[in-house]
């Protein structure tokens, strides 16, 4: 029988499930005991895939999952997840019937969306319901005590509806100086004072409040950037708790190398022109996978060498500058680690003037993703096709 590849482009991600166990099993243990933990998968697990990470995460210990939107949530359902999932983003009204026959929880932020899932709702069984305050981050949940008091009134009235958490969303949590940060608990704090009572999930601590800050805890806190081994900001990188270790990673091979000569030029509106007979290697990795054209000058790594990313990058291929011939094959790291040399996921936002939850979440889904355990392949993900594996 013929075997196949799994994917047949020698571009690919890895995903280390392991640190993805370590970083939760580590949170876990960071924050006070008894406390709940929602594993953040939304965006496809921040571009790590949400399966592998969420089932990883709920044998590290995650008592529920949270997500974006109420297709991410169903996609898990439909791959087999059992676990209570929260999608904290905007369901629409008449999909509320949807959400409770999948045992999905939806985020309420203001009492028409009530009124109008009431209308529509014929569920088999009572929809689950979060209430989301805005305390200062200014996107979704309702700002007055008043309007929170009866939406919350209204919720326990209606028998389809369970009322089963209440929570806010820090603006500021990564940053150093934690003003805003004091304001915005207060104000959650306030908030809260006006229910007769809580629900059984009270939550407003992400990774950085999770990290930081014990009284924000409440009785669950929601785990996404660290669970993958990041830090939420480059500020908070000296007052980390416990050390995060990085699950992503990028490769390529090297699928064409020449020696070009003084004054040839390479790629597109041929801006980069050789300065002496140089090795130029093309590897299949483009802006159409993420590896955006500003990326151009980036350094990557070639046999524990860091070289130049060299011309514009192409939809789907770039080229770099190697110090020596190489053959094709060479491994070439995008980021992580290759030979003792590491590009981290920081590094590519640095570059990038931007965030690492954005360089991970941008490489697309035409990159396959290898899952990794004991240093071993245990999974493959493609979406492309089914020729496997
Ligand atoms: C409402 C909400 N909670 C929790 C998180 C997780 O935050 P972080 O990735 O910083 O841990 C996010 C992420 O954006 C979010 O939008």
């Amino acid at each position: 029988m013929v075997k196949h590849a799994a994917y047949f482009r020698d571009t690919w991600a890895e995903i280390n499930l392991d640190h993805i166990f370590e970083n939760v099993k580590n949170m876990k243990q960071h924050i006070k005991g008894g406390t709940k933990l929602f594993a953040v998968v939304k965006a496809n697990g921040y571009g790590h895939g949400d399966y592998q990470v969420a089932k990883t995460a709920l044998e590290a210990g995650a008592d529920y999952l949270a997500v974006a939107f109420l297709d991410e949530a169903i996609a898990l359902r439909e791959k087999g997840i059992e676990a209570p999932i929260l999608v904290l983003g905007a369901t629409r009204p008449e999909d509320a019937t949807l959400a409770a026959n999948f045992n999905i929880a939806v985020t309420v932020f203001h009492e028409e969306w009530l009124k109008r899932a009431v209308e529509h709702f014929y569920g088999e069984q009572p929809l689950k319901v979060h209430i989301k305050c805005d305390t200062g981050m200014g996107r979704l949940g309702i700002r007055e005590k008043d309007e929170l008091r009866h939406l919350a009134d209204q919720l326990l009235a209606h028998e389809n509806f369970l009322f089963e958490g209440i929570y806010t969303h820090f603006a500021t949590a990564d940053e150093l100086t934690t003003t805003f940060y004091e304001q915005q608990l207060e104000r959650f704090k306030e908030l809260l004072s006006g229910l007769d009572s809580l629900p059984e999930l009270v939550h407003c601590s992400n990774s950085a409040a999770s990290l930081r800050f014990e009284d924000a805890q409440f009785n669950a806190v929601r785990m996404g950037i660290s669970m993958y081994g990041l830090t939420p900001s480059q500020e908070m990188k000296d007052i980390l708790p416990f050390p995060l270790k990085e699950s992503f990673s990028l490769h390529t091979k090297l699928v064409h190398v020449k020696e070009i000569k003084a004054g040839d030029a390479v790629s597109y509106g041929a801006t980069y022109i050789a300065k002496e007979n140089e090795w130029i290697g093309t590897i299949p990795i483009g802006y159409a996978d993420g590896w955006i054209r500003k990326l151009q000058g980036f350094k990557v790594i070639v046999d524990g060498k860091l070289v130049p990313i060299v011309g514009r990058i192409c939809m789907d291929q770039c080229m770099i500058k190697l110090p020596s011939k190489y053959p094709i094959g060479e491994k070439v790291t995008l980021i992580g680690e290759n030979n003792g040399m590491f590009v981290s996921v920081d590094d590519v936002a640095e570059k990038l003037e931007t965030i690492n939850y954005e360089v991970t979440c941008m490489i697309g889904n035409r990159v396959p993703r290898v899952y990794k355990k004991d240093g071993k392949t245990v999974f493959i993900h493609n979406p492309l096709h089914s020729l496997i594996k």
